[in-house]
């Protein structure tokens, strides 16, 4: 699939700058209702390098879908983006007009989602519908086009693609339809790709090989991938690094080996000591007692800390008071939480 054309534009574009592929700084997306303002994502901070899976996970509510539509600058009324910055090849993206971002979202960035068929025309065959990608963005005719769209659907592991093109998508499974979707976000060879709990709806053997496939599309094209879940599971498997969101903001961030051999922050702990042993579920609510804050009525101070035990054991009085900054607390490990200031400071 990538085209001479697609591997110069990435080299091109790889070549020029040391900034990272994608930075987003201090994000504030927040929903205008009448019952008040849910602050969906509120100073979300993270980066994704070339090359690089990046990992963000969290429980459901957390402001993870919303994190990413905002990127992608796909948020609708009564939502708005209320602040931050997020620069992609070191341009400011909510600087775009809206043009700008359509053309950026076609061919710089694709976006995956949870369920593959949503996103799919259903009275269309599969081929015809990558073939309309490529037309459009690619600018080729039906005919390279429909050759392309075979390549596309062998290349993300598709049998007999020649015969599948013909398919429409309730013709296919679940994990077929995802291998199209995963097809039809590569067809432009794109820098970064987002996708959004990708696996989530899919049987786990189908979930591990279409995680193979991001991965290995990942090593063949380089592009950066920010893989959205609430599984530390597929986090631990997939991601190089992690940022972990609570309750619309980011709360940890570490290289993934080191985030699950010493986690921080009070919840990521709990997170991790939640993942189910050997087949055994624990109750997340045994270890993380409480439940995640109203966005629309957020705790003053830390938000983590109606249900942090940490907070209460080292007698911090600060906690309910003032909200933490993320501090340096290792190198490359960073963490919202006042237990770390002093190691900060020194
Ligand atoms: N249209 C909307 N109106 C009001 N609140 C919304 C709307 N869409 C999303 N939200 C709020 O944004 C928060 C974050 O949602 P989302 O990003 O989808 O979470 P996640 O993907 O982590 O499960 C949710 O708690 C939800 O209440
Ligand atoms: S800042 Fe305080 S309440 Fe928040 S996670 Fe750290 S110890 Fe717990
Ligand atoms: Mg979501």
């Amino acid at each position: 699939m990538a085209t001479e054309n697609g591997k110069e534009a990435r080299t091109k574009s790889t070549d020029t700058s040391g900034t990272p592929l994608l930075r987003v700084n201090d994000l504030k997306t927040y929903f205008f209702t009448r019952e008040g303002t849910v602050k969906a994502v509120d100073g979300v901070s993270l980066e994704v390098q070339r090359g690089e899976i990046r990992g963000i996970v969290g429980e459901s509510g957390c402001g993870k879908s919303m994190t990413a539509m905002s990127i992608l600058r796909l948020v609708d009324k009564p939502g708005k983006i209320v602040s931050g910055d997020v620069y992609f090849h070191g341009e400011n993206l909510l600087k775009k007009s809206r043009r700008e971002m359509a053309r950026i979202r076609g061919r710089k960035i694709s976006v995956i989602f949870q369920e593959p068929r949503s996103s799919l025309n259903p009275v269309l065959r599969v081929g015809k519908q990558l073939t309309e990608v490529l037309r459009i963005h690619e600018g080729i005719n039906s005919k390279q086009g429909q050759a392309r769209a075979v390549d596309l659907l062998k290349e993300v592991g598709i049998p007999d693609p020649q015969k599948r093109s013909t398919n429409y998508p309730h013709e296919m499974s679940g994990g077929m339809a995802q291998r199209v979707m995963i097809a039809m976000g590569m067809a432009c060879a794109p820098d970064l790709l987002i996708a959004d709990e990708p696996t989530t709806a899919l049987d786990v053997t189908i979930q591990a090989q279409v995680l193979d496939l991001i991965r290995n599309l990942r090593d063949e094209h380089g592009m950066g991938v920010m893989l959205i879940t609430h599984d530390m599971g597929v986090v631990a498997e997939m991601a190089d690094i992690v940022t972990v969101m609570y309750a619309g903001t980011s709360v940890e961030e570490a290289p993934t080996e080191e985030l699950f051999e010493e986690p921080l922050h009070p919840y990521t702990q709990g997170l991790i000591a939640s993942i189910p042993v050997m087949g055994k579920v624990k109750d997340r609510l045994d270890v993380i007692p409480g439940r995640v804050p109203d966005l629309i009525d957020m705790p003053v101070g830390c938000r983590f800390a109606p249900r942090c035990k940490a907070r209460i054991e080292n007698q911090l009085t600060k906690c309910e008071v003032e909200e933490p900054d993320m501090l340096d607390a290792r190198p490359g490990h960073r963490v919202r939480c006042w237990l770390y200031e002093s190691e900060n400071a020194s």
